[in-house]
């Protein structure tokens, strides 16, 4: 047969296949999430999500421990505290959970690079993401209170703060206050495409922070959504924020894509906790193949144009970068 283009000659055989690779991975591109739970000692495993724990203050710097050795080489810090109220106060409290363990962590390892989610859900009672009104988030309210979190973050040293509440003007309001306060080099990773999403299921029940009455389609986005997305995107550009993120991720390749496209900032993908939670439970039933299911998922959002995964596999998707099964 007289073929002139025969693309399969650049896939005949591992070392030719690698060479051609369009999409390169890097664990450097790898974000762990950690959960610290400030009335726990030692450390549990969470239910709802196979193979990952809460970790007490007395041994948060075990779960860094085990990133660096991955090479992993940062982490997004969730918190349990002791005490939630109606405006989430042990959110900023400089005693907070948060703030124990990144000066706990920052005093072990002190290059290991600690982001920190800013968002009032695990510090309220009531589970919403900000202060309410009546039964609604007060968004104006609110910002004051994620500027309070943010700044406290930065006081107790942690490298960039990720405000994930999706209150209006939130990256504004949190640059200013980090800028009057002498935190301009502080960086903000905003959830710029955050959508009203059934993955974070298993999250919320790591993290006591579903909400106890309504939902979060009042603030976080319609699914339905690819212009807002756009949208959402150029307004935290425009605020000042880093690097821009969407997530859920899988669900959602064609914005990280369209987005990744359009801006020029650094694109974050986070694989929430749902799709983390599905691959586990599918393997255990020896439905899938967990490794290449892992690797092929973070391989898709790299493809779509991602440049940072936060991702409760990092640890084992660095292994696998490293040893060339992907990347
Ligand atoms: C806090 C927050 C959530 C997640 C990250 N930050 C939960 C939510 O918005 O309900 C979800 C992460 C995951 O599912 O892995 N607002």
């Amino acid at each position: 047969m007289e073929l002139t283009k025969r693309p399969r000659r650049l896939r005949d055989g591992d070392t030719i296949r690698r060479m051609c690779r369009e999409t390169r991975l890097s664990p450097d591109s790898l974000v762990y999430p950690i959960f610290v739970d400030e009335n726990l000692s030692g450390k549990r495993p969470i239910d709802s999500l196979p193979g990952q724990y809460h970790y007490g203050l007395d041994t948060v710097t075990e779960a860094v421990k085990e990133c660096i050795d991955a090479g992993v080489r940062s982490c997004i810090l969730f918190g349990i505290p002791s005490y939630k109220d109606a405006v989430g106060s042990s959110a900023w409290d400089p005693e907070g959970v948060i703030q124990k363990a990144i000066r706990i962590i920052k005093k072990a390892y002190p290059d290991f690079y600690v982001i920190t989610d800013v968002c009032m859900c695990e510090y309220t009672d009531h589970g919403h993401c900000g202060a309410l009104c009546g039964e609604k988030v007060d968004n104006d309210a609110t910002l004051e209170l994620v500027s309070k979190v943010a700044l406290s973050h930065a006081e107790a040293g942690a490298n960039m703060v990720a405000p994930s509440d999706m209150m209006d003007g939130r990256v504004a309001a949190i640059r200013k206050t980090l800028d009057e306060c002498g935190y301009q080099n502080i960086p903000i990773m905003a959830y710029s495409a955050k959508y009203a999403s059934a993955f974070y299921g298993p999250f919320r029940s790591a993290a006591g922070s579903a909400p106890s009455f309504g939902d979060r389609r009042g603030y976080q986005m319609d699914p339905h959504n690819r212009r807002e997305a756009i949208k959402e995107c150029a307004l935290d550009v425009e605020e000042g924020a880093d690097i821009i993120m969407v997530k859920p991720a899988l669900s959602y390749l064609d914005i990280i894509r369209e987005c990744s496209d359009r801006f020029d900032l650094p694109m974050a993908a986070y694989s929430v906790s749902g799709e983390y939670a599905m691959i586990k439970a599918a393997a255990k039933e020896g439905l899938v193949d967990e490794y290449r299911i892992m690797c092929e998922s973070a391989l898709s959002v790299f493809r779509a144009g991602a440049d940072i995964l936060i991702t409760y596999y990092a640890k084992e998707l660095a292994k696998a970068i490293q040893k060339g099964d992907i990347g």
